[in-house]
């Protein structure tokens, strides 16, 4: 891999202000997910790497969270100035081991720095509470202070911002952090951990700890009494585990977990602008977040006219490696993704709907690419609209009711981003307060910026990130009685 600034490749682990091997010295392979080559090798860091990296965390704690908020929000801002610096760079090394094309990749860039810049200006807007009291002896004082030390684990679907998004509010709000990147993508975690540095961030308050054995490495962090939060991306499954996990020691937790989001077209939606949302909701990171679409529900007097348009947008859209200027789709991130895709396309079918386009692939650098395909006739209780597709796939129902579009979109135990285009007002105003989920974008398919607050209801988890309410998942409310004064 070329890059400008070579020191951003890393393969070590970051604990404590210092680049180090595994205690086991054992290393895993990264690979390229576009053609699957090797990339190179990482240290395998596992329980003890982790503990030694929780002990850092710790030691660093008072020290930063001594700091006024003016001196983390001017690093924080640094770290930020760096990210956004060096955007090519970190944009290569994300492509590289996640396969989104660079355009896409360098978007994630500004959109993870996005939150450090947005945390760096919260840092300073950390505000207790003066209370009326119960008698004229007392008065009533809530004062807000940092969690502690916080770990995270994140996904390899945005390897840079969603751990971006859960670092800068940490920081800013004077905690210290271990994170635990996913194990297909550590790269872009050690590439912040070198600007973490150069922007003055002090030894130990950030530290990563990459490994192939996710599941040691988040006991390590769930058993630790030293570590007050965890915060985690994921799937739902793993999710509740860690979240037993973390009960023995009762820790505070933010869960983003799974989706399946609606995406609803009513008769009396700009059809032109609904099928551009729905272009960018599905196929951002060729379906690759929990924020995607997932189920498409068109009302009837539209249907075919959407459907043609639909397909007609999917025709233009290239799939392709990151390397190549004009793609749309990179590759899945493993050949189990494809795979998995495959199933419950199959699976669909079998049950009856109709395979009503897929785009022909040419011969790839791997088979880890998938064709942007349209299915229709879909049914509710088919597995493609109940699991997360995580691929380029669209699967449509027609509808006639809103009531009953609401329903079905509602049918479902995960609750993050659920979409909707009308112009009608007041339907704006019902199906919006109907829809049971933490994120709701009329006529828009595009949802996640740092001023907003991201995350879901029901079994998509709980906590906010980014937004004024992001940070309040790092802190404490503490309350001051101060009694006496008669
Ligand atoms: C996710 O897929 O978990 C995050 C997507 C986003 O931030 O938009």
């Amino acid at each position: 891999m070329q890059l400008k600034n070579m020191s951003l490749l890393q393969t070590q682990l970051y604990i404590n202000g210092q680049w180090q091997d595994a205690a086991t010295s054992r290393q895993f392979a990264i690979n390229n997910p576009a053609d699957n080559r090797h990339i190179t090798d990482v240290a395998d860091g596992a329980g003890d790497d982790t503990l030694a990296a929780i002990a850092s965390a710790k030691s660093a704690l008072p020290a930063w969270k001594s700091k006024t908020a003016n001196e983390r929000a001017i690093i924080l801002r640094r770290w930020y100035e760096l990210m956004m610096d060096n955007q090519d760079d970190l944009a290569t090394i994300l492509s590289t081991e996640q396969g989104k094309p660079l355009a896409e990749a360098k978007g994630e860039i500004a959109y993870g720095a996005s939150y450090v810049q947005w945390f760096a200006e919260e840092a300073r807007r950390i505000e207790g509470d003066i209370i009326a009291p119960p008698s004229n002896d007392k008065r009533l004082m809530v004062i807000k202070q940092p969690v502690g030390v916080v770990t995270s684990i994140t996904p390899w679907n945005f390897p840079n911002a969603m751990l971006a998004r859960k670092a800068a509010p940490a920081l800013a709000a004077g905690c210290t952090f271990v994170a635990k990147p996913a194990s297909e993508t550590p790269l872009s975690a050690l590439a912040l951990a070198v600007l973490a540095e150069e922007a003055g961030i002090p030894a130990g308050v950030f530290n990563v700890v990459c490994g192939s054995d996710s599941a040691a490495i988040g006991q390590a962090m769930t058993d630790s009494p030293s570590v007050n939060k965890l915060s985690f991306t994921g799937s739902t499954a793993v999710g509740k585990n860690l979240l037993a996990q973390c009960a023995t020691t009762v820790k505070k937790t933010s869960m983003e977990l799974g989706g399946n989001a609606p995406f609803i077209v009513f008769d009396d939606a700009d059809i032109e602008a609904a099928i551009a949302g729905l272009m960018n909701s599905k196929f951002r990171n060729a379906g690759q977040t929990c924020v995607c679409t997932n189920r498409v529900y068109v009302q009837s007097g539209i249907y075919d006219q959407f459907i043609e348009g639909l397909t007609s947008a999917m025709k233009a859209l290239k799939v392709g490696p990151a390397t190549e200027s004009s793609v749309d789709i990179g590759p899945l991130i493993h050949r189990k993704a494809v795979d998995k895709v495959q199933e419950l396309i199959d699976s669909a079918i079998a049950n009856g709907a109709v395979l009503s386009y897929q785009a022909k692939l040419e011969e790839m650098g791997s088979n880890n690419f998938y064709p942007p395909t349209l299915l229709t006739n879909v049914g509710p209780e088919m597995a493609i609209c109940q699991d997360e597709i995580f691929g380029p796939v669209v699967a449509v129902q027609r509808f006639n009711d809103e009531e009953d579009a609401v329903a079905a979109a509602n049918n479902t135990e995960a609750g993050l981003a659920a979409y909707f285009y009308t112009q009608d007002i007041a339907r704006t105003w019902r199906v919006g307060e109907a829809l049971e989920y933490g994120i709701v974008g009329i006529n828009e398919g595009l949802i996640s910026n740092a001023m907003a607050p991201f995350g879901g209801v029901k079994q998509s988890g709980f906590g906010r990130e980014g937004s004024k309410y992001g940070l309040d998942d790092y802190l404490e409310i503490k309350y001051l009685c101060l009694g006496g004064l008669a």
